[in-house]
């Protein structure tokens, strides 16, 4: 904005003739007389021609939402009602408010299910304010899950995420939300436990987590411990076999980005080297943005999604904000606040406006109309706005038992990227769980 500020002022004075004659008057007049009239004109058009628009969208919209209604047993105007209420509560936007009810879960009725590392109460988090908060969008209101209602929709399903960490967090907030009803059976799990799959008996509902960190096919190489390779190899275009190769099995798929796209990565295509992420200038390789990286392996995984003969229905869940903020110390990144910001305390910050984030909205958008046209729908979860508005959400330092006791003598690590459970990410699940059985796919539907 400051830059705005100085190309103004920078902007060349148009001064007037010093020797102005009567003519010249008259002529200023005339023209003056003309510009106004073609302005007014020109707002007419225009609000005309933005008018029409709104309305091509609209219909479009409706056109769109035509070709996804997939339920012949649905009738047609409820499925336009809901459609449109969909549409009317945006359930992105909205604010925390105060929830003396507090979360649905604790360590002791989601039995074994929270990783010590997310475990922030055990680990001696002495604040409890951020458990008592929930979200309320603008235009409706948004309930704890009803797990019964969900598990019974659910039944007969499978749900496929794919990602990183955070993926793996939100999905034990969903499986935690869950517990009051039925336990998820972990029926498999890799050696190093990032891929899992769990399992619901009595609804026949499989959960599946893919640890899939960039969507796209990628390689560790092993460089003896030598700091200056880089050891991640990254191919735009091949996908990740790992979940390609059992997508048949999903009937629900829900992707989402991590961090891992902003660690240095040699990149490939056709099998050639043709650039790098956060390489040194003497390799004298074209530089690739994180979001440029970022795009490439989700159009490439939602192009597969949208064209693909086995239809699922894809949620694309937005970026997880991160929290580090400047100690006194240099360098030292931590984040220890309590209580969610107040939208003032964030505007005008640069994270407001993610690139990531925006790389999602956009190639969501391309992508669900691709594949609209072969019955598979795409939907946005936005959940980076209310997110970013809970930067007391993070374990910090309790992502290990009594950190600060045990490791007196050692650095604090601070976690400012993964999610408490309980906490906010809990307000993912309930907003996935309300898309999903909003879909047409399931068997249940119902309102927000
Ligand atoms: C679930 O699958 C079983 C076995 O195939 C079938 O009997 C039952 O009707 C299915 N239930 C639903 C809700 O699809
Ligand atoms: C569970 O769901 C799968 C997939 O729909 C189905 O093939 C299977 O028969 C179901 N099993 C039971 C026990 O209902
Ligand atoms: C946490 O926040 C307080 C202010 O509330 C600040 O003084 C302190 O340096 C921060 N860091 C730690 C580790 O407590």
């Amino acid at each position: 904005m400051a830059d705005e500020a100085e190309v103004g002022d920078n902007e060349p004075l148009h001064h007037a003739n010093e020797g102005k004659s009567s003519i010249s008057l008259i002529f200023f007049k005339f023209f003056g007389v003309v510009f106004l009239a073609g302005a007014l004109c020109y707002l007419f058009i225009s609000n005309f021609i933005a008018w029409t628009m709104e309305a091509k969208k609209v219909s479009l919209l409706l056109e769109k939402q035509d070709a996804l209604n997939v339920r012949p047993v649905m009738k047609e105007s409820i499925f336009k009602e809901q459609q449109l209420k969909k549409e009317v509560c945006d359930l992105s936007v909205g604010e925390w408010l105060p929830n003396v009810a507090g979360p649905a879960y604790t360590d002791e009725t989601c039995i074994k299910k929270i990783p010590g590392y997310l475990n922030c109460l055990k680990n001696g988090r002495p604040d409890t304010e951020y458990l008592h908060w929930r979200w309320k969008p603008s235009a409706c209101d948004l309930h704890p899950i009803d797990p019964l209602k969900f598990l019974n929709a659910m039944r007969n399903k499978s749900i496929a995420f794919l990602g990183a960490s955070i993926c793996h967090n939100h999905v034990l907030s969903l499986i935690c939300q869950l517990s009051k009803v039925e336990e998820a059976l972990d029926i498999f799990h890799d050696s190093s436990f990032k891929t899992r799959t769990w399992y619901y008996p009595s609804h026949n509902l499989t959960l599946y987590v893919i640890w899939a960190p960039y969507l796209i096919h990628y390689e560790t190489i092993d460089n003896h411990g030598d700091k200056s390779q880089i050891d991640t190899h990254l191919h735009l275009d091949i996908l990740d076999s790992k979940w390609t190769s059992e997508y048949n099995k999903y009937d629900y798929v829900v992707i989402s980005g991590g961090g891992d796209f902003y660690r240095s990565t040699i990149i490939y295509e056709n099998n050639q080297v043709i650039g790098c992420h956060g390489c040194q200038p003497h390799m004298k390789l074209r530089h690739f943005a994180a979001d440029e990286i970022y795009r490439k392996a989700l159009q490439l995984s939602l192009k597969f999604i949208a064209t693909a003969e086995h239809k699922t229905f894809t949620i694309l869940r937005t970026w997880s904000p991160m929290h580090f903020e400047d100690e006194e110390l240099p360098n030292k990144k931590v984040c220890n606040r309590t209580k969610p910001f107040r939208e003032e305390e964030i505007s005008g910050s640069p994270s407001v406006l993610n690139k990531m984030r925006e790389v999602e909205v956009e190639e969501c958008e391309k992508a669900a109309t691709i594949g609209a046209s072969n019955g598979v729908r795409i939907e946005l979860l936005d959940t980076y706005h209310l997110s970013l508005l809970r930067p007391d959400g993070h374990p910090g330092p309790y992502n290990i038992y009594n950190q600060f006791d045990s490791y007196k003598k050692k650095e604090v690590h601070y976690d400012c990227v993964h999610w408490c459970l309980p906490g906010p990410i809990d307000t993912w699940s309930e907003l996935l769980v309300l898309k999903m059985l909003n879909s047409g796919v399931a068997d249940d539907s119902v309102s927000a």
